[in-house]
Protein backbone atom coordinates (compact mmCIF):
# COMPACT_ATOMS: atom_id res chain seq x y z
CA UNK A 1 0.00 0.00 0.00
CA UNK A 2 1.20 3.30 -0.84
CA UNK A 3 0.65 5.98 2.01
CA UNK A 4 0.78 9.45 1.11
CA UNK A 5 0.45 11.87 3.93
CA UNK A 6 -0.78 15.42 3.01
CA UNK A 7 -0.73 18.74 5.12
CA UNK A 8 -4.55 19.27 4.52
CA UNK A 9 -7.69 17.88 2.67
CA UNK A 10 -6.91 20.11 0.04
CA UNK A 11 -3.64 19.35 -1.08
CA UNK A 12 -4.56 15.58 -0.76
CA UNK A 13 -7.47 16.20 -3.25
CA UNK A 14 -5.72 18.28 -5.34
CA UNK A 15 -2.77 15.32 -5.53
CA UNK A 16 -5.87 13.06 -6.12
CA UNK A 17 -7.20 14.90 -8.95
CA UNK A 18 -3.72 15.10 -10.82
CA UNK A 19 -3.34 11.33 -10.48
CA UNK A 20 -7.03 10.98 -12.21
CA UNK A 21 -5.90 13.15 -14.60
CA UNK A 22 -3.02 11.64 -15.85
CA UNK A 23 -5.26 8.41 -16.49
CA UNK A 24 -7.44 10.52 -18.18
CA UNK A 25 -4.79 11.83 -20.20
CA UNK A 26 -2.93 8.69 -20.89
CA UNK A 27 -6.17 6.49 -21.46
CA UNK A 28 -8.68 8.74 -23.24
CA UNK A 29 -11.21 6.04 -22.87
CA UNK A 30 -10.51 5.13 -19.42
CA UNK A 31 -13.01 3.58 -16.71
CA UNK A 32 -13.15 5.25 -13.39
CA UNK A 33 -14.59 3.84 -10.66
CA UNK A 34 -16.22 6.70 -8.44
CA UNK A 35 -17.40 7.65 -4.93
CA UNK A 36 -19.79 9.99 -3.57
CA UNK A 37 -19.54 11.43 0.19
CA UNK A 38 -17.90 14.70 1.59
CA UNK A 39 -14.35 13.36 1.09
CA UNK A 40 -14.12 13.46 -2.95
CA UNK A 41 -15.87 17.50 -2.85
CA UNK A 42 -12.59 19.14 -3.93
CA UNK A 43 -11.31 16.52 -6.00
CA UNK A 44 -14.26 16.87 -8.13
CA UNK A 45 -14.29 20.70 -8.31
CA UNK A 46 -10.31 20.31 -9.29
CA UNK A 47 -11.21 17.94 -12.02
CA UNK A 48 -13.93 20.58 -13.47
CA UNK A 49 -11.63 23.32 -13.42
CA UNK A 50 -8.75 21.19 -15.22
CA UNK A 51 -11.51 20.14 -17.92
CA UNK A 52 -12.56 24.46 -17.87
CA UNK A 53 -8.90 25.55 -18.15
CA UNK A 54 -7.03 22.95 -19.48
CA UNK A 55 -9.28 21.00 -21.45
CA UNK A 56 -9.09 17.76 -19.58
CA UNK A 57 -11.01 15.68 -21.93
CA UNK A 58 -13.89 13.15 -20.42
CA UNK A 59 -15.72 12.54 -24.07
CA UNK A 60 -14.46 9.27 -24.24
CA UNK A 61 -14.48 8.14 -20.31
CA UNK A 62 -16.93 5.69 -18.28
CA UNK A 63 -17.38 6.15 -14.73
CA UNK A 64 -19.20 3.36 -12.47
CA UNK A 65 -19.99 4.79 -9.10
CA UNK A 66 -19.44 2.55 -5.91
CA UNK A 67 -23.18 3.04 -4.77
CA UNK A 68 -26.47 3.91 -4.59
CA UNK A 69 -29.07 3.84 -1.60
CA UNK A 70 -32.14 1.70 -2.52
CA UNK A 71 -35.40 3.16 -3.24
CA UNK A 72 -34.02 6.76 -3.97
CA UNK A 73 -34.86 7.31 -7.64
CA UNK A 74 -32.44 9.53 -9.57
CA UNK A 75 -34.83 12.45 -9.10
CA UNK A 76 -34.04 12.16 -5.37
CA UNK A 77 -31.66 14.83 -3.57
CA UNK A 78 -30.47 12.51 -1.82
CA UNK A 79 -29.84 9.94 -4.34
CA UNK A 80 -26.29 9.45 -5.49
CA UNK A 81 -27.19 9.33 -9.21
CA UNK A 82 -27.89 13.08 -8.15
CA UNK A 83 -24.97 13.99 -6.14
CA UNK A 84 -23.26 13.17 -9.17
CA UNK A 85 -24.54 15.20 -11.47
CA UNK A 86 -24.64 17.98 -9.26
CA UNK A 87 -21.22 17.40 -8.45
CA UNK A 88 -19.25 16.68 -11.40
CA UNK A 89 -21.22 14.96 -14.92
CA UNK A 90 -23.26 18.20 -15.96
CA UNK A 91 -19.96 20.40 -15.60
CA UNK A 92 -17.89 18.08 -17.38
CA UNK A 93 -17.90 16.93 -21.31
CA UNK A 94 -18.81 13.51 -20.00
CA UNK A 95 -21.26 11.49 -22.67
CA UNK A 96 -23.75 10.74 -19.74
CA UNK A 97 -24.46 7.38 -21.51
CA UNK A 98 -21.33 6.21 -19.96
CA UNK A 99 -21.94 7.07 -16.19
CA UNK A 100 -23.31 4.07 -14.28
CA UNK A 101 -24.58 4.09 -10.57
CA UNK A 102 -26.32 0.99 -9.36
CA UNK A 103 -30.18 1.51 -10.15
CA UNK A 104 -31.99 1.59 -6.43
CA UNK A 105 -35.05 1.45 -7.69
CA UNK A 106 -34.79 -1.21 -9.46
CA UNK A 107 -37.93 -4.25 -10.17
CA UNK A 108 -35.48 -6.96 -9.00
CA UNK A 109 -32.55 -6.06 -6.73
CA UNK A 110 -30.50 -9.24 -7.61
CA UNK A 111 -31.36 -9.05 -11.43
CA UNK A 112 -29.35 -5.39 -11.42
CA UNK A 113 -26.69 -5.96 -9.01
CA UNK A 114 -25.55 -8.87 -11.62
CA UNK A 115 -25.78 -6.92 -14.71
CA UNK A 116 -23.86 -3.88 -12.72
CA UNK A 117 -20.89 -6.76 -12.76
CA UNK A 118 -21.46 -7.17 -16.02
CA UNK A 119 -21.69 -4.00 -17.23
CA UNK A 120 -17.77 -3.25 -15.40
CA UNK A 121 -16.72 -6.54 -17.18
CA UNK A 122 -18.23 -5.57 -20.39
CA UNK A 123 -16.45 -1.66 -20.20
CA UNK A 124 -13.14 -4.09 -19.61
CA UNK A 125 -13.12 -3.08 -15.86
CA UNK A 126 -12.07 -0.33 -13.75
CA UNK A 127 -8.99 1.48 -14.34
CA UNK A 128 -8.96 3.21 -11.30
CA UNK A 129 -11.45 2.86 -8.34
CA UNK A 130 -11.72 6.29 -6.20
CA UNK A 131 -12.80 5.78 -2.31
CA UNK A 132 -13.46 7.04 0.93
CA UNK A 133 -13.41 5.33 4.07
CA UNK A 134 -16.78 5.18 6.54
CA UNK A 135 -15.43 5.80 10.09
CA UNK A 136 -16.33 2.53 10.56
CA UNK A 137 -14.12 1.21 8.26
CA UNK A 138 -16.64 0.92 5.45
CA UNK A 139 -15.21 1.29 1.68
CA UNK A 140 -18.36 1.48 -0.91
CA UNK A 141 -20.91 0.64 1.71
CA UNK A 142 -19.44 -2.87 2.47
CA UNK A 143 -19.60 -3.00 6.34
CA UNK A 144 -18.11 -4.11 9.04
CA UNK A 145 -18.04 -8.13 8.38
CA UNK A 146 -18.93 -8.29 5.29
CA UNK A 147 -17.50 -10.70 3.09
CA UNK A 148 -13.79 -10.05 1.68
CA UNK A 149 -14.23 -11.26 -1.72
CA UNK A 150 -18.46 -9.75 -2.08
CA UNK A 151 -19.65 -8.93 -5.24
CA UNK A 152 -22.14 -5.70 -6.07
CA UNK A 153 -24.97 -6.56 -3.84
CA UNK A 154 -27.79 -5.61 -1.36
CA UNK A 155 -26.07 -4.58 2.09
CA UNK A 156 -27.71 -3.54 4.86
CA UNK A 157 -26.54 -0.27 6.15
CA UNK A 158 -24.65 -0.35 9.74
CA UNK A 159 -25.97 2.06 12.63
CA UNK A 160 -22.88 3.91 12.53
CA UNK A 161 -22.92 4.69 8.93
CA UNK A 162 -26.63 5.79 9.59
CA UNK A 163 -25.76 8.29 12.12
CA UNK A 164 -23.28 9.75 10.09
CA UNK A 165 -25.06 10.04 6.74
CA UNK A 166 -29.08 10.92 8.48
CA UNK A 167 -28.26 14.39 8.94
CA UNK A 168 -29.20 15.44 5.12
CA UNK A 169 -32.24 13.64 5.02
CA UNK A 170 -33.51 15.05 7.78
CA UNK A 171 -34.75 12.41 10.27
CA UNK A 172 -33.32 8.52 10.71
CA UNK A 173 -36.54 7.33 9.73
CA UNK A 174 -36.20 9.12 5.99
CA UNK A 175 -32.79 7.29 5.34
CA UNK A 176 -32.48 4.18 3.47
CA UNK A 177 -31.42 1.42 5.59
CA UNK A 178 -30.28 -0.65 2.42
CA UNK A 179 -27.68 -0.03 -0.16
CA UNK A 180 -26.26 -1.40 -3.19
CA UNK A 181 -22.72 -1.44 -3.43
CA UNK A 182 -20.28 -2.82 -5.53
CA UNK A 183 -18.68 -5.35 -3.73
CA UNK A 184 -15.07 -5.84 -1.61
CA UNK A 185 -14.10 -8.36 -4.44
CA UNK A 186 -15.69 -5.85 -6.96
CA UNK A 187 -13.70 -3.14 -5.71
CA UNK A 188 -9.96 -5.30 -5.67
CA UNK A 189 -10.42 -6.07 -9.27
CA UNK A 190 -10.20 -2.67 -10.38
CA UNK A 191 -6.41 -2.02 -11.77
CA UNK A 192 -5.82 0.60 -9.29
CA UNK A 193 -7.42 1.92 -5.89
CA UNK A 194 -7.10 5.69 -4.86
CA UNK A 195 -8.26 6.11 -1.63
CA UNK A 196 -8.78 9.32 0.72
CA UNK A 197 -9.60 9.60 4.18
CA UNK A 198 -9.22 13.35 6.04
CA UNK A 199 -10.26 14.65 9.45
CA UNK A 200 -9.70 13.41 13.02
CA UNK A 201 -12.98 10.87 12.73
CA UNK A 202 -11.32 8.89 10.30
CA UNK A 203 -7.87 8.04 12.63
CA UNK A 204 -8.97 4.92 13.86
CA UNK A 205 -10.28 3.65 10.72
CA UNK A 206 -7.03 4.62 8.92
CA UNK A 207 -5.13 2.68 11.90
CA UNK A 208 -6.69 -0.58 11.27
CA UNK A 209 -6.94 -0.05 7.24
CA UNK A 210 -3.19 0.50 6.98
CA UNK A 211 -1.67 -1.02 10.01
CA UNK A 212 -4.45 -3.44 11.25
CA UNK A 213 -4.78 -7.29 10.60
CA UNK A 214 -6.41 -7.85 6.91
CA UNK A 215 -9.90 -8.79 8.55
CA UNK A 216 -13.71 -8.21 8.01
CA UNK A 217 -14.06 -5.90 10.55
CA UNK A 218 -12.22 -3.06 8.77
CA UNK A 219 -13.41 -3.46 5.04
CA UNK A 220 -10.87 -0.98 4.08
CA UNK A 221 -7.88 -3.38 5.58
CA UNK A 222 -8.77 -5.33 2.22
CA UNK A 223 -6.79 -3.16 0.53
CA UNK A 224 -3.80 -4.68 1.88
CA UNK A 225 -4.18 -7.27 -0.63
CA UNK A 226 -4.23 -4.72 -3.97
CA UNK A 227 -0.91 -4.86 -5.96
CA UNK A 228 -1.73 -1.14 -6.39
CA UNK A 229 -3.56 0.50 -3.52
CA UNK A 230 -2.91 4.08 -3.22
CA UNK A 231 -4.10 5.68 0.60
CA UNK A 232 -3.64 10.09 0.63
CA UNK A 233 -4.49 11.07 4.02
CA UNK A 234 -3.94 14.75 5.60
CA UNK A 235 -1.95 15.29 9.05
CA UNK A 236 -5.47 14.53 11.60
CA UNK A 237 -6.52 11.12 9.53
CA UNK A 238 -2.36 9.99 9.63
CA UNK A 239 -1.94 11.18 13.63
CA UNK A 240 -2.63 7.22 15.06
CA UNK A 241 -0.11 6.28 12.71
CA UNK A 242 2.33 4.19 13.97
CA UNK A 243 4.91 4.07 10.86
CA UNK A 244 4.07 7.63 9.81
CA UNK A 245 7.79 8.46 9.26
CA UNK A 246 8.17 5.65 7.12
CA UNK A 247 5.46 6.52 4.85
CA UNK A 248 6.88 9.81 4.35
CA UNK A 249 10.40 8.64 4.16
CA UNK A 250 9.33 6.11 1.31
CA UNK A 251 7.12 9.42 -0.38
CA UNK A 252 10.08 11.52 -0.36
CA UNK A 253 12.43 9.36 -1.92
CA UNK A 254 10.49 7.86 -4.20
CA UNK A 255 12.10 6.13 -7.17
CA UNK A 256 9.49 6.83 -9.35
CA UNK A 257 9.66 9.94 -8.64
CA UNK A 258 7.64 11.73 -11.30
CA UNK A 259 4.88 9.68 -10.91
CA UNK A 260 2.84 12.40 -8.65
CA UNK A 261 4.75 15.87 -10.16
C1 LIG B 1 -19.60 6.81 -0.97
C2 LIG B 1 -19.14 5.64 -0.24
C3 LIG B 1 -18.75 5.68 1.20
C4 LIG B 1 -18.02 6.96 1.62
C5 LIG B 1 -17.67 6.94 3.10
C6 LIG B 1 -17.00 8.22 3.54
O1 LIG B 1 -19.92 6.50 -2.31
O2 LIG B 1 -19.11 4.61 -0.81
O3 LIG B 1 -17.95 4.57 1.49
O4 LIG B 1 -16.86 7.08 0.85
O5 LIG B 1 -18.82 6.73 3.85
O6 LIG B 1 -17.93 9.25 3.48
P1 LIG B 1 -17.49 10.77 3.65
O7 LIG B 1 -16.60 11.08 2.50
O8 LIG B 1 -18.76 11.55 3.59
O9 LIG B 1 -16.77 10.86 4.94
Amino acid sequence: MEVIIRDTPETGCLLAAKIIARVVREKPDAVLGLATGRTPLMLYRELIRLHREEGLDFSRITTFNLDEYVGLPATHDQSYRWFMREHLFQHINIDQKNTHVPDGTAADMHVECRSYEQRILDAGGIDIQLLGLGRNGHIGFNEPTGSLRSRTWIKILSEQTLQDNSAVFGSLEEMPKHALTMGIGTILDARRVLLLAFGPAKVRAVEHMIEGPLAAICPGSALQLHPRATVILDENSAAGLRYADHYRWIDKNKFDWQRHK
